[in-house]
């Protein structure tokens, strides 16, 4: 079977939580694409080249214990940017996407760029501020700050000229804002449950 699901939207929506309970329950293979710029990002802080880091990149950056970080976040978003970082980084994602068995990949242009055509797509969304919360119920800080760095990730995500984050034309919104994450997953699974071919 070859079946993706496409899940896009910005940082701290619920898309990682949404992505691994989908994977499981359906039985597909999951990437979080965000940790292969994630990677990069570190081995750039770190004074690497960032095309090379991102055409050299192997299973143990993807290891590393501090890419959780929102200073590796930063990081990443910002290689991110870099359209040569982006394209070393396409046909890992695109033959994982339809190997045999069926795929989630997470990120921001799944839907887009990555696999246009994946049977579904689904963007998560969330307002500023209650990303931000959930955030900063992670790290703890500045609750100021948190918004803020939110608020900047957004603003590079969404205005770079390569592969920016936006919804998929066919993308079906789930926002989290007032909803609970069980609520949130229903509905996912509800989406991939009517495209996932029978038998
Ligand atoms: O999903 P995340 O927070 O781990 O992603 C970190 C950064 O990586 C994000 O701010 C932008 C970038 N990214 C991207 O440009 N494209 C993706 N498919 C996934 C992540």
């Amino acid at each position: 079977m070859i079946f993706t699901v496409a899940i896009d939207g910005p940082a701290a929506a619920g898309k990682g939580t949404i992505s691994r309970a989908v994977a499981a329950r359906f039985g597909l293979a999951h990437l979080d694409t965000g940790l292969l710029y994630r990677a990069v990002g570190a081995r750039v802080t770190a004074g690497e080249d960032p095309a090379a880091a991102a055409r050299d990149l192997r299973p143990e950056d993807l290891a590393r214990g501090d890419l959780r970080t929102l200073e590796a976040g930063a990081a990443a978003s910002r290689v991110a940017a870099l359209p040569e970082v982006r394209a070393a980084l396409v046909d890992f994602q695109r033959r994982f996407a339809r190997a045999g068995g069926g795929a989630v990949l997470d990120g921001r242009d799944i839907g887009t760029v990555i696999c246009p055509e994946a049977e579904v797509k689904l963007y998560v969304t969330a307002s500023p501020e209650i990303r931000a919360h959930r955030r900063w119920l992670e790290t703890g800080g500045d609750p100021a700050a948190v918004l803020a760095e939110v608020r900047a990730r957004d603003a590079r995500d969404m205005g770079r000229a390569d592969a920016p984050l936006r919804p998929a034309a066919e993308a079906v919104m789930i926002d989290t804002t007032d909803l609970g994450i069980d609520e949130a997953v229903a509905r996912a699974c509800a989406e991939i449950a009517a495209k996932l071919p029978t038998a």
